[in-house]
Order: C-alpha cells, then structure tokens, then sequence
C-alpha cells in the first residue's frame, strides 16, 4: 500500500505543479490582467436576486482553442484592442454562438462547455456563450415575453463584431429550446444574413401557432436546421428550418423514461428527469459533432410512412443526398435551391454516439385466408438483438418496416422468423415467397440479402445464418 500511496502523493503534487505552471505560462501569454483570475462562468441566478433586480441581464463568455477550458468573460468593450485580455477573440474565424433555453432553476446549463470543447475539437472557431440565464429563469411565460429583448442585446453585440472585421454570414447561432427562437429572432433582426442557426428542439408551448416572424423559421439564416426529440411537449412540432430531423418521431426517445405528467412539470423542479426527451436534440447534436458516427435522415410526409419503408431515398428534394446532423456545410446538402420546411426522418440507438443502422425488412407472402402476425429479429453476434413485430393483413401479400439495428448490413450473422399469430384467428402456416433485408440509403453495388421459398408453422423458429464479409 504505502509504495502506491507515496506514488499518488507525487502524482497530485506533479498535478499541482502542471497547473501552477500553466497559470504560469497564461499570465506570460495574456498579460496580468486575467492571470490567476478564475475562469469566467454563468451568472446563476436565485429566484430572489430575480425579484430584486439585482443581476445582470445578458452576459457573454468566450471560449477558444487557446482557452478551451476557461472562458473569459466577453463584452463589446473588449473588442478594444487597447484591452489585453480580449486578444482571443479573432473576426477572421467563424463565430459559434450557443443560447442556452428556459432555466427554470436559475441554475447554469451544465451542458454549455461540453458543447463548446466538442466545436472547438472540430473547428478553430470562437464560441460564443450567450449567458442570459437572469432572463430565462422565473415563470416561463414571463420568460417568454423576455426573449425578444435578449435578441436585440445579442444584435448589438454581433454588429459592433462586424465593425471589427467579423462577417455577418461566419455566425453560426446555435440554440436550444427557447434558445432557437432567441437565435431566430437575432436572425430576424439581420434579415436572414447569419450564416446558420441549429434549433435544438425549438420550444414548442407558445410557439407553435406563433407567427413566423416570433418564432424560428428558415428566412432567419442562409440555412437553417432544426433537431426535434419532444414535440408532444416541450418541443415544436412543425418544421421550422431548412430541413428539421424528426428522431425517432420526434416524440419520445430511446432510453428515456414515459411520464404522462410531463407537463405538469413545467414549472417546477422536478425537471431533469423529465425533460430526458427535449434535451436528446442536445446530446445528438454534441455527439454527432466529430462525425465519428452519421446520422442521416430520410424525407418522409410524416413518421407512420417513415417506419413503413416509403421513403427510403433521398432523391427529389435532396437531389440524391441525404442531409446529416452535424458541422457539414448546409447538413451536407448539395440541392439549389436549399429545400423548406422538410422533414425528415431517422432512427437513433438508446445512448452516445446515438447513430443506428436503417435496416428496411421486405416480406412476400402468398395470399392469406387470415390475418398473421409475424415476429422477426436480426441478430449480430455479441450485440442486442434488433426484434420487430409485423402484422400480416389478408387484402396484402408484401409488407415493409424500416427498423433501426446497431451494425451494419453486412454483420448480420442471421435473420429468425417466428409465426406468433394467435391460436384460432390468424393464419397457422404461413408461406413467405421472400424475405428481404437490405440498408438505406441504398448503396449501389450491394444487394439485398434475400431467403426465398419459406414456409413457416405456428411457434416454430425459423433461422436463416449468413455468411457474408465486410
Ligand atoms: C455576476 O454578475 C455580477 C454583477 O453583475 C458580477 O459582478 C459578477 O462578476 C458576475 N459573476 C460571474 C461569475 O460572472
Ligand atoms: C479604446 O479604449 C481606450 C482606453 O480605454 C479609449 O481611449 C478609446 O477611445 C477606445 N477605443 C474605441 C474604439 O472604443
Ligand atoms: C486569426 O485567424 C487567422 C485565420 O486562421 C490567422 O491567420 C491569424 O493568425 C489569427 N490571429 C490571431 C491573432 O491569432
Ligand atoms: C466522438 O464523440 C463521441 C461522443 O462525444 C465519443 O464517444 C467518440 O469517442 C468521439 N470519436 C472520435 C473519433 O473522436
Ligand atoms: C444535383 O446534383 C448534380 C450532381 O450530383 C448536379 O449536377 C445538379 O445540378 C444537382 N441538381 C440540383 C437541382 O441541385
């Protein structure tokens, strides 16, 4: 024991001294000003000190890759650059800019630096952190009657930006819940020049009969997207961008608990574990922005047609290329015009990196004298089981289902079929002409796996393996 204890007592005081000297090196680089003073962090605010007035209102943090780890506090003055300490900020990069949403706590968004690190990863950018948690906290639908007002400060600030050399198209606004239509409104408000706005599921309660000029809409930015994952709560329902991604829906995601009372909840603090479904758009969009894992979304007139492997390409609107959550230019769309308003679909897996595989299921049978109900699952060694359920009616003889599986087409190792119709009323044996597996979008050159000629009995297993390589 004692050998590894004196090992650690090294190990922390090694730590102690890395981060002295780092605080070191940054008071030689950044001048006395901000050396030894803490990271800038939110200005939390008490339901108390809001009744008081006492607070700032709007308060801006800045974070680069040379302080990715501690934000310096941002304001217009310091684009002075009499001002040491706001030699950060550089007009010649693109601007990130994240409004976080309703805080019904007053607490800050624990979320923001995760954000920020991750688009720091990617780009050399300066990220922007719009701090107006003072205006964001109380009754939401005085907070409602708030956001305008911080849009115009927001505007303020990103116009002195462009006096110092920053282009209104290099702003890119990203905005969760009530934070997308505080975006849309700056938007707005520079007459759809910003470069882009990312609605992470746009608040939906007052805002969805609202008038496009109070709420996000796609004349706010040369492109604008938006991420829906609560829409039957606190998320809106209806497109609001360029092209809006439906998870799953749009409703209810993967791994997050149902609560029928959710709405209730709105005002009070019992919070984070309901609102699992509206912050998903959030933790998607953070993971998706490494591109380690594409999530590609499918056009498609709602989620029922979705599911039923109608919409299993992206020509048309997309020309040929589906759109992608994340940092690709336009969401990785080449079409011109950019399309409106399209919804579009995509499956997502339970937990990070929340991709999943679009597997669409094709079934010939012959003509049926009774209904059937058939249970099918993909199997990938070592993985969960992706099992689906599909009911068999007698006026069709093909079906389809789009389902969502962890692995790719080619690490299928066996498809299983199970009649397991109900005793008297459905069809005991069923014949299937074919069944089908194949990946969307389609990629030219593979071929969809196919067994045909089966024949299947009330609650006997069938199994077909493969043997395929990637
Ligand atoms: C919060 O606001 C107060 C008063 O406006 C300011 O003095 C203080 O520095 C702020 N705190 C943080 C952590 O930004
Ligand atoms: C910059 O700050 C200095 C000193 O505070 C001041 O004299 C000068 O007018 C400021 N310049 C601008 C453009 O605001
Ligand atoms: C600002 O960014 C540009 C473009 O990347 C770079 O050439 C320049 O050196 C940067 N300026 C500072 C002061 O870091
Ligand atoms: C990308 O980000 C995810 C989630 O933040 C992480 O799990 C993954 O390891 C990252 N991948 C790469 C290649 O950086
Ligand atoms: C579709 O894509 C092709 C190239 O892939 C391009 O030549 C064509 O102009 C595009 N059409 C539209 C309408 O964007």
């Amino acid at each position: 024991m004692r050998p590894r204890l004196a090992a650690f007592r090294t190990w922390l005081s090694l730590c102690a001294f890395a981060r002295e000297f780092w605080v070191y090196l940054n008071s030689i680089v950044l001048g006395e000003e901000t050396s030894r003073n803490k990271c800038a962090d939110f200005n939390s605010t008490t339901w108390l000190e809001y009744s008081q007035g006492t607070k700032l209102m709007v308060q801006y943090l800045l974070l680069t890759r040379q302080n990715a780890n501690c934000a310096s506090l941002f304001s217009q003055d310091c684009l002075n650059h009499t001002q040491k300490h706001t030699a950060y900020f550089n007009s010649s990069l693109p601007t990130k800019v994240i409004v976080h949403g309703y805080r019904a706590l007053g607490s800050k968004p624990s979320w923001v630096s995760g954000v920020a690190q991750a688009l720091l990863q990617e780009e050399d950018v300066n990220v922007l952190v719009v701090d107006w948690v003072y205006r964001a906290s109380f009754a939401y639908n005085l907070v409602v009657e708030n956001y305008k007002e911080v849009a115009v400060q927001i505007s303020v600030l990103i116009n002195q930006l462009t006096k110092y050399g920053s282009t209104l198209e290099s702003f890119h606004f990203i905005g969760v819940s009530l934070g997308a239509h505080v975006s849309g409104f700056v938007g707005t408000l520079f007459e759809g020049k910003l470069g882009r706005i990312t609605g992470l599921d746009p608040a939906g309660p007052m805002f969805k009969s609202a008038d496009p000029y109070d709420r996000l809409d796609s004349s706010d930015a040369l492109f604008v997207e938006a991420i829906h994952t609560d829409s039957d709560y606190f998320g809106i329902s209806i497109p609001v961008g360029h092209v809006d991604f439906f998870l799953n829906g749009g409703m209810d995601q993967a791994g997050c608990a149902r609560s029928r009372f959710a709405s209730i909840f709105i005002y009070f603090p019992v919070y984070g574990y309901v609102i699992c479904d509206h912050m998903r758009a959030l933790h998607v969009y953070m993971s998706s922005l490494n591109g380690s894992c594409p999530l590609v979304g499918f056009p498609c007139s709602s989620y029922e047609e979705f599911l039923a492997g109608k919409c299993i390409s992206c020509d048309g609107h997309f020309n040929g290329t589906c759109p992608q959550i994340g940092l690709l230019k336009n969401s990785g769309i080449t079409a011109s015009p950019l399309p409106n308003q399209e919804k579009v679909y995509l499956l997502t897996s339970a937990a990070a990196p929340y991709c999943a595989h679009h597997i669409l299921v094709e079934l010939k049978v012959s003509p049926l004298d009774k209904t059937g109900e058939v249970q099918l699952t993909l199997v990938s060694t070592g993985l969960p089981e992706t099992e689906i359920k599909l009911k068999l009616n007698t006026d069709e003889t093909q079906f389809k289902k789009v389902t969502a599986h962890p692995e790719q087409l080619c690490k299928i190792d066996s498809v299983q079929l199970k009649n397991i119709g109900g005793r008297f009323y459905r069809q005991g044996e069923i014949h299937f002409e074919y069944i089908c597996i194949s990946e969307i979008p389609q990629t030219r050159g593979i071929d969809p796996l196919c067994v045909k000629n089966i024949n299947i009995r009330r609650g006997v297993l069938w199994a077909h393996d493969f043997v395929q390589v990637c």
